[in-house]
């Protein structure tokens, strides 16, 4: 029997398979949240990371199709929970159009954001950009993959014999963190690499590892993911699908990479990350917040505590503001003001 798009049935068929979830969807909007939350007016429906810039008192959002975004958050005496702050655009680059802006991180000591930039349907173009954070200036633009990425010394010197030129691998320049020195590390979430960035927006060099790629195929689709710098000198990375998590020692010549030892629950589907403290990483995903710690300089850590935030909004990135953890949703909500929520974790075990 020929199922026509049109018929009653398949219509009446199709209503209810969507009024299921959308019903979820309004009963978890319609419920009352248990933390504080910011909510914002967005023009647009996907915010990818948040991070918040503590001596501008804002917070700076990236847009999936390209820009960044500033929310200035008045503090307590005038804002009631009620009110809805307004982002405002402070960056959309006409030569990046189509390609999408994801992970961020507030460079303080130079006074810039430094923006991980991928096309994420093609996979063919990725780069790093640096803004400055007081005139929204762009400081460099670094191609990280895309036509003619290298100079020839570059090209030769990492040329992979498997894979000719480096340069054509298909990649997604996912997050970033930033060292003392103010390099920059960008990961790959689909080849599974980080790229080294100089402080002046130089290319330097790839850090490649076995360990960075999952045994089961499917474990690799989203790979590489959040990436943070420990001030103790080394970066700790995960491996969305697989839920690895990796310490990545900057001092040695290397780069050596360990697994980091979880105990106490998975991590996988971990996506955006942020330390609370030297010894606490909060692992933004599914579920909302997990709280990890370690009490040996991150060789082994453990899960400890949980937060459960509104899942249908997808939680992607977690960032601290004056010592409480708020997490990012990538999903707005409502037309045509889209709303998005920066929802307060509060973890419990
Ligand atoms: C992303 O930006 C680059 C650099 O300007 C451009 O060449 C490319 O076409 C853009 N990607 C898409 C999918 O539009």
């Amino acid at each position: 029997m020929a199922f026509s798009i049109c018929s009653t049935k398949t219509i009446l068929f199709l209503f209810l398979i969507s009024a299921v979830p959308i019903a979820f969807i309004i009963s978890m909007e319609l419920a009352k949240p248990l933390t504080h939350v910011y909510h914002y007016h967005s023009s647009g429906f996907f915010r990818e990371c948040a991070k918040w810039d503590d001596l501008n008192r804002r917070f700076l959002v990236s847009f999936m199709d390209g820009g960044i975004g500033e929310i200035a958050v008045e503090d307590q005496s005038s804002s009631s929970e009620e009110t809805i702050l307004k982002e405002v655009t402070v960056v959309k680059d006409a030569d990046l159009t189509g390609n999408s802006s994801l992970g961020i991180v507030v460079d303080r000591p130079r006074n810039r954001l430094l923006v991980a930039i991928s096309d994420i349907m093609g996979n063919k173009y990725n780069a790093l950009a640096a803004y400055d954070l007081s005139t929204w200036d762009r400081l460099f633009l670094t191609k990280l993959t895309g036509p003619d990425n290298f100079t020839p010394l570059a090209r030769a010197c990492h040329r992979d014999p498997r894979k000719g030129s480096l340069n054509n691998e298909k990649s997604f320049a996912d997050d970033v963190a930033v060292d003392a020195e103010g390099n920059a590390y960008v990961t790959d979430a689909k080849a599974n690499k980080i790229w080294k960035v100089g402080t002046d927006g130089k290319f330097l060099s790839f850090i490649r590892n076995p360990l960075f790629i999952a045994k089961e195929w499917y474990k690799n689709l989203v790979g590489l993911n959040g990436i943070v710098y420990h001030p103790d000198g080394f970066l700790i990375v995960i491996h969305t699908f697989s839920g690895n998590l990796y310490k990545i020692d900057l001092a040695k010549e290397d780069h050596e990479v360990k697994l980091i030892k979880v105990h106490g629950g998975s991590l996988a589907f971990g996506d955006g990350l942020e330390l609370l403290s030297p010894t606490k990483l909060v692992v933004a995903g599914n579920p909302s917040g997990r709280l990890v710690e370690s009490s040996d300089g991150w060789e082994t850590a453990s899960v400890v505590a949980k937060f459960k935030g509104p899942a249908h909004r997808l939680a992607t990135a977690a960032t601290v503001k004056d010592g409480r953890v708020y997490i990012n949703h990538l999903l707005g909500m409502g037309y045509p003001k889209k709303k998005h929520a920066l929802v307060e974790a509060v973890f419990s075990t």
